[in-house]
C-alpha cells in the first residue's frame, strides 16, 4: 500500500469509527462491526432524594423528621431540627467540632449517616437538664475557664463528657488520648484539661 491509498483507508475506518462501529479494511472492500448490544439497567422511578420519616431520640425527646438518604446527623439536628448547640466547623470529619454521643459513645455528625441514629440516644450539647455528666462538665467547663473563642467548645465538652462518662477518673494521659481528635485553634488546651479534670473531681464529690 503505497502512503496515499494508506492515508485513504485510515480516512474511511476513522470516519466510520467515529460513527460508532468499528471498521475492517480489506482492499477496496470495507465491513462494518456494529457494536455489541448493551442491556441498559433498568432504573427505579424512585426519587433517591425522597425525604423519608425518621424518628430520633435527642436528648430524651423523640423527633420526627423527614430526611434524605445522604443526610449527615449533623445537618438534620442543626438545619432541620434548629438544635445549633452542635456545631459544624469543618464538616469533613476532622476536627471534632460536631461531636455528639450516641449511645455515650462520641462520634462526629457531620459524617454520621443520620438514618444509622434510628434507634439509638443521641446527646448534644442541649441536653444537660437530662444527663448529669454533661451538666458537670459544663458547670467545670465555666469554673475553669475552658473556653476561648468557643468555635471547637460544643464538641470538646460533649468528648469530656463521654470520657468521664466511661472513665471517671482518668489521668492526663488518658485525657489527652481520649480528646486528641478535637482540635483546638485557639490551642487552649490547658483550660480544657483543667476543665476535665475540675469535672471528674466535682462528679466524685470533691469541693470546685
Ligand atoms: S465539623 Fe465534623 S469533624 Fe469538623
Ligand atoms: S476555644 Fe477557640 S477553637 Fe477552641
Amino acid at each position: 500500500m503505497n502512503r496515499r491509498k494508506f492515508l485513504k483507508a485510515s480516512a474511511i475506518s476513522a470516519g466510520v469509527v467515529g460513527l460508532g462501529g468499528i471498521a475492517l479494511s480489506a482492499g477496496n472492500n470495507s465491513t462494518v462491526l456494529e457494536p455489541p448490544t448493551q442491556t441498559v439497567p433498568s432504573t427505579s422511578n424512585a426519587d433517591p432524594f425522597a425525604l423519608q420519616s425518621i424518628t430520633l431520640n435527642i436528648n430524651g425527646q423523640s423527633y420526627q423528621v423527614g430526611v434524605e438518604p445522604r443526610d449527615m446527623l449533623n445537618n438534620v439536628i442543626r438545619d432541620y431540627l434548629g438544635l445549633i448547640g452542635t456545631k459544624r466547623p469543618c464538616n469533613r470529619g476532622e476536627c471534632g467540632g460536631c461531636t455528639v454521643l450516641i449511645d455515650d459513645v462520641p462520634h462526629m455528625s457531620c459524617t454520621y449517616p443520620a438514618y444509622r441514629a434510628v434507634g439509638h440516644a443521641i446527646l448534644t450539647v442541649e441536653g444537660y437538664n437530662v444527663d448529669p455528666v454533661l451538666n458537670a462538665v459544663q458547670q467545670a467547663w465555666v469554673q475553669a475557664d475552658s473556653g476561648q473563642c468557643s468555635g471547637c467548645q460544643e464538641g470538646q465538652v460533649m468528648a469530656a463528657t463521654a470520657l468521664l462518662k466511661s472513665n471517671p477518673n482518668p489521668s492526663l494521659d488518658e485525657i489527652k488520648f481520649a480528646m486528641s481528635g478535637n482540635i483546638c485553634r485557639c490551642g487552649n488546651y490547658a483550660g480544657i484539661i483543667a476543665g476535665i479534670q475540675l469535672a471528674a473531681q466535682n462528679l466524685q464529690g470533691g469541693s470546685a
